[in-house]
């Protein structure tokens, strides 16, 4: 195997901002590329730096339009491989389509695997991405996977923010892993709202598994998307005496109306990730956005020359 000295990072129009950032902690210039439509949509992209022979990292998070971005990374990672690249890392810093990951009923797909097959058969050789909804989907790849957690990032905040009588909570059953997680660092106690699913846009939160009582909230989730989960569970623990509630959720899906959601919610910080990127004139005072660049930053070196990237993982 011929030596990949040169590391190459580029972007697609997805995650731009945060591949600027990246580059300018692993100080190396952001690869050049034009990406621009043709007459009828379809994406047209050329590389105009040189690449052959070059340990690729092309970072794009599969967001909202979900199929364009995708299509982005697909056709990005096709050109670098047409233009004879040793390695292509495809770096999602969100994984879209990642809560379709199982058939939770009859006739459904899943997508989250055929995702994973595009972006593998188009060519890329590992994957590097943040915060899986689900951690199995690591699985749904047969090319080597590095899902890192913006954990470290959200827990060095709240620390700071010193907030006492701190009860971390699951909006749902599913993010107990999580929430234990950040209750392990923060040495709180943990609390789970035991939710039931009536619709892909619809939630009902039941009833609360912990005392909160009296207790200031954090409650810890992968995305807020319509923000219906957090917005229910908030609802729920207020009747039940919770005090301040604050928010740490890594990607912000923010679909429409989800703003006016947190408002209403009164939520008093909601701490989210740069995963996704949202122009900062169209967020509100209550959304703070911690940057996860640092440490792609520093994964991607440490992959680059073969060092373990696990012990980045808390
Ligand atoms: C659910 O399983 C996820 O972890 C999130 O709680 C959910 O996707 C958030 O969506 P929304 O903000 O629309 O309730």
């Amino acid at each position: 195997m011929m030596p990949r000295d040169k590391m190459q990072v580029f972007a697609g129009r997805a995650s731009t901002e945060l591949a600027e950032k990246v580059c300018a902690k692993l100080s190396i210039p952001l690869g050049k590329a034009e990406i621009r439509p043709f007459p009828d949509g379809e994406i047209d992209l050329k590389v105009i730096d040189d690449v052959r022979g070059s340990d690729v990292f092309i970072i794009q998070s599969t967001s909202a339009p979900a199929d364009s971005h995708l299509m982005e990374l697909l056709i990005f990672i096709d050109c670098l491989k047409r233009a004879s690249v040793e390695r292509i890392t495809a770096v999602i810093p969100y994984f879209g389509y990642a809560r379709q990951d199982r058939k939770a009923e009859g006739r459904v797909p899943i997508t989250a695997k055929l995702v994973a097959n595009l972006i593998t058969t188009a060519g890329a050789d590992r994957v590097l991405t943040i915060d899986l909804h689900a951690a199995q989907i690591q699985g749904f790849f047969d090319i080597p996977v590095d899902h890192l957690f913006s954990s470290p990032v959200m827990i060095e905040y709240i620390k700071h923010l010193r907030i006492p009588k701190l009860i971390v909570v699951a909006p749902d059953v599913g993010g107990v892993k999580l929430a234990r997680a950040y209750a392990k660092h923060l040495a709180a106690d943990l609390a789970i709202v035991d939710k039931r699913r009536i619709g892909p846009r619809q939630t009902e939160a039941m009833q609360i598994i912990g005392d909160i009582k009296g207790k200031n909230i954090l409650m810890v989730d992968d995305m807020i998307s319509t923000a219906t989960t957090i917005s229910n569970a908030a609802e729920i623990m207020r009747s039940k005496g919770a005090k301040n509630i604050y928010v740490c959720a890594t990607h912000a899906v923010l679909t429409e109306g989800s703003l006016q959601k947190l408002q209403k919610a009164r939520f008093n910080e909601v701490v989210l990730s740069d995963t996704i990127y949202h122009n900062p004139k169209t967020l509100t005072d209550q959304i703070r956005i911690l940057s996860v660049s640092g440490m792609l930053a520093e994964a991607i070196r440490r992959i680059h020359y073969s060092e373990s990237v696990s012990s980045l993982f808390i």
